[in-house]
């Protein structure tokens, strides 16, 4: 069901579309999502399967498409702050956030305006809605292009590994979307942190990301955890997991199994093995995340073993996602 994907590559350090032209390419996705279609575009997280978020018909052909169940609500993309606050309500603490992070991979939830024309399926009942404005040139031009926020879970089946490459995404969804927007891989590799701010009293990280979760509690003081009452939908069951069984924190290599490495002395990339950052860097290793693991994920292995990851910074992040793996596997 893929028409195109068109792409785009740094040239001389700037970033531009080479098919068919920039222009075209670009106002042939707006088209589509306009006419209530479906786009995949990169952002500096993962790519997103992208549909008119004001357009009921295309956000249920987003849970549709994913396989996704229609109580896990979505995240509503913006072009600039301005957007989304026609939607949802900022107090000082998400406006200072918001200031300080975006364009960049932090998604807030927040209370909607009862005004608001985003589609109900988009906050999936909940009287909520996630907001964040991406930090990719690619998306936030389609964004302009498009004239409306679009509704955006990252571009793979329901409970798969996340998409970094316009390739993962045509290798699993390109028969349920309409069009690709190939930004070449993502910057980060790893979804943006996902902060709820829709209760004056509180502030509770529902997921770590690309955004340090230290950095948010310096503007809004203590931040809980995603224990309590109020859940977000998509931290339960089944989520980022390989086809193949995963082990965690595991030395070696079994017989038959693949190996994630991670830091100096480790083994090098090869056939069956693939080093997410032989310096130990982290920053590199979420970017690499998501691309090794669908690398790996070959049924000529009975699983993949997975070294440990320091569990700082970023690295929160990354052993959040490798615990989901394992435990849905
Ligand atoms: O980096 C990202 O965030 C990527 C790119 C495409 O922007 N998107 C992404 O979307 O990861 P998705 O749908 O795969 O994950 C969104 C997460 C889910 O865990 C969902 O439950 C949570 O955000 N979420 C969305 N709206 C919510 C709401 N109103 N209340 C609580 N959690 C919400
Ligand atoms: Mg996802």
């Amino acid at each position: 069901m893929v028409h195109e994907v068109a792409r785009m590559r740094e040239r001389d350090g700037v970033s531009c579309l080479m098919l068919p032209s920039d222009g075209a390419a670009l106002e042939r996705a707006s088209a589509l999502l306009r006419g209530g279609e479906l786009v995949a575009f990169p952002t500096e997280t993962v790519y997103g399967l992208g549909g008119d978020a004001g357009n009921d018909a295309a956000v249920a052909r987003i849970f549709a498409a994913k396989g996704r169940p229609a109580e896990n609500p979505l995240i509503a993309h913006f072009a600039d702050f301005e957007g989304a606050a026609r939607e949802v309500e900022f107090d000082d603490r998400a406006r200072r956030l918001a200031e300080l992070v975006w364009p960049g991979p932090l998604t807030l939830v927040l209370r909607r305006r009862p005004e608001s024309r985003i589609s109900l399926r988009v906050s999936a009942g909940f009287d909520t809605l996630a907001v964040r404005v991406p930090d990719h040139p690619l998306a936030l031009a389609l964004l302009r292009r498009t004239g409306c926020p679009l509704a955006a879970p990252s571009a793979n089946p329901s409970g798969g590994l996340s998409p970094t490459r316009a390739d993962h995404v045509m290798e699993h969804m390109a028969d349920k979307i309409d069009m690709v927007l190939d930004g070449g891989p993502c910057r980060l590799g790893i979804e943006s942190t996902v902060v709820d701010l829709s209760r004056p009293d509180q502030a509770r990280l529902l997921r770590p990301g690309g955004y340090p979760a230290e950095a948010i509690a310096t503007v809004v003081g203590t931040l809980s955890g995603a224990d309590g009452p109020i859940l977000s939908p998509g931290i339960f069951g089944v989520h980022y997991a390989p086809r193949l069984p995963l082990r965690r924190n595991a030395r070696r290599r079994q017989t038959g199994e693949a190996l994630l490495a991670f830091g100096r002395g480790a083994p090098k990339s090869g056939p069956a093995v693939r080093n997410l950052s032989s310096k130990g860097d982290l920053a590199e290793a979420a970017a690499n995340l998501f691309d090794m693991l669908h690398a790996l994920d070959q049924p000529e292995f009975i699983g993949i073993a997975v070294m440990p990851i320091p569990d700082t910074g970023i690295g929160v992040a990354i052993n959040d996602r490798l615990r989901r793996a394992e435990t849905s596997s």
